[in-house]
């Protein structure tokens, strides 16, 4: 279906019940849906927003065009949930309906100040000629739920010596002050994040970029996300524009992380190691952290990627957010695993020990143990298998390459980089933690060590499972829960 410029940009207001019955219809009836995956009621699903635990349970947005499996005009959808596992679907929380908004309100972040919710995002507008001004609006949510926006944008523009793409602030607080980390393009189109500071959340100035050894690393950093953990200063953020190299950069725009010193705040500055990958499969972008009570640092991303399509589309949704994982340090990486929350939806389990297919169907977890020989060996699993069909991870110990292949998976997207995704472990393959939903695989590897995070679409009834080895000598153990 070609969409034209009216029906892209309609606001879900402008919805009608007929329409919105058979939308939720069509979508109510399509192949594919999501078991305990966050999924959108209809129309297309992108970035993870306004992460934040507020008034006694989390808080998550995410961007979203009701109409349809395109990017259209982007509103906030808002989810709740009290153990980060059962989502609730609020509605809508920002329409986008104001000049300063007038081509979307894209993605942002929260911060709880005084009992309120601050949300912090970027208004997209555009004018007659199709240019784009990038403005950073504010809309603060009451205990009550309700939603105000603040009358007018607490950024107008890009900042001089940047182009109109700046967007995506994520915002924290550090001592009296609050600032935001920012996407941006510079005018020799090259990407960076920004850093602006304020003690009001009102009144914003630009700090300056946030000063890397990463001067020349793609033409846009969108998705930007600053915290601290056990002492370091972590930075994500999803630089689009990097060549595939070997392996690595096989998506079509990345999510990656450096990791070293507390940023400067006074000056941008932060010394660094090497920016890596946050997961490995062929679907992960634009993740967003927040701070549960309790300290631990949690991450969920957005199960896709800009200009990629998904066979979904066809039944006018697409697209889904990650579980979500908790992020730790070890040396100088981070470790992301499920949260502990996951376990209270375990429900019966089964043991196994040898290569016997199992059914197991299309929604459960599994976690295998692998304890190799003498001998270098090949051994991993085969999952959501049929007489066709398998989504195969394979280890070679000789390599130590860990390959996720979703060649025989069932529908292959239409637009992916290659049918493989593969990645060098710095030990040899001991865990796989797997979750599986309808349309999508988590693999956990190592103790989180590296996620391969992947949409597939399979069929009906490919639904077993079985671990495989070349060597008698390697030790398999397993289990597998359905999930409730
Ligand atoms: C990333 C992104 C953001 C933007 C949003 C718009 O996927 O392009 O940079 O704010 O999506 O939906």
């Amino acid at each position: 279906m070609e969409w034209t410029k009216e029906e892209r940009y309609r606001p879900y207001s402008a919805m009608s019940k007929t329409e919105e019955s058979r939308l939720l219809h069509v979508v109510d009836h399509a192949p594919w849906r999501q078991h305990y995956h966050i999924q959108p009621p209809t129309g297309l699903l992108n970035d993870p927003n306004g992460f934040c635990f507020y008034n006694g349970q989390y808080h998550l947005f995410y961007q979203w065009f009701p109409y349809g499996a395109v990017h259209g005009l982007k509103h906030w959808y808002h989810t709740t949930s009290t153990n980060l596992v059962l989502w609730q679907g609020q509605g809508v929380a920002i329409e986008p309906e104001e000049s300063f908004e007038s081509h979307g309100a894209y993605s942002g972040s929260g911060i709880v100040v005084d009992e309120q919710l601050y949300l912090l995002y970027t208004g997209n507008e555009r004018d007659s000629n199709w240019e784009r001004t990038p403005n950073q609006c504010l809309a603060i949510m009451k205990a009550d739920g309700s939603i105000e926006k603040h009358p007018s944008p607490v950024v107008e523009g890009s900042p001089p010596g940047y182009t109109e793409h700046v967007r995506d602030p994520k915002v924290w607080q550090e001592n009296d002050q609050y600032y935001f980390v920012i996407g941006a393009q510079r005018e020799d189109i090259t990407g960076c994040a920004l850093l602006y500071s304020s003690t009001d959340l009102l009144d914003w100035t630009l700090v300056g970029e946030i000063n890397t050894s990463l001067d020349n690393f793609g033409y846009m950093w969108e998705c930007p996300d600053y915290f601290e953990l056990d002492g370091h200063g972590v930075l994500l953020f999803c630089p689009q524009g990097l060549e595939a190299k070997g392996d690595a950069y096989r998506n079509i725009f990345q999510s990656g992380y450096i990791l070293g010193s507390k940023l400067n705040v006074s000056d941008g500055s932060m010394s660094h190691g090497p920016f890596r990958e946050l997961d490995h499969g062929f679907d992960f972008y634009a993740p967003q952290t927040t701070t549960c009570p309790d300290g631990r640092r949690i991450l969920i991303g957005w199960m896709g990627l800009p200009d990629r399509s998904v066979p979904t589309e066809r039944d006018e949704w697409a697209h889904c957010l990650t579980i979500p994982r908790e992020l730790t340090i070890s040396g100088e990486r981070l470790l992301q695993n499920p949260v502990a929350e996951l376990k209270t939806q375990r429900g019966a389990s089964t043991h196994f020990s040898d290569t016997t297919t199992r059914t197991f169907g299309h929604v459960y977890e599994a976690y295998v143990t692998f304890t190799p020989g003498e001998t270098s060996s090949t051994y991993g699993i085969n999952m959501r298998t049929s007489e066709s069909e398998q989504t195969v991870l394979t280890y070679e110990m000789a390599t130590k390459q860990l390959t996720l292949d979703r060649s025989l998976s069932g529908e292959i997207p239409a637009t992916s980089e290659g049918t493989t995704r593969a990645l060098n472990l710095t030990e040899h393959c001991h865990t796989l933690h797997v979750f599986m939903d309808h349309s999508s695989v988590e693999i956990f590897v190592n103790g989180g060590e590296a996620v391969f995070t992947s949409r597939i679409f399979p069929s009906e009834g490919a639904t077993g499972f079985n671990t495989f080895t070349n060597d008698t000598n390697v030790t398999i153990q397993g289990t597998q829960w359905e999930i409730f």
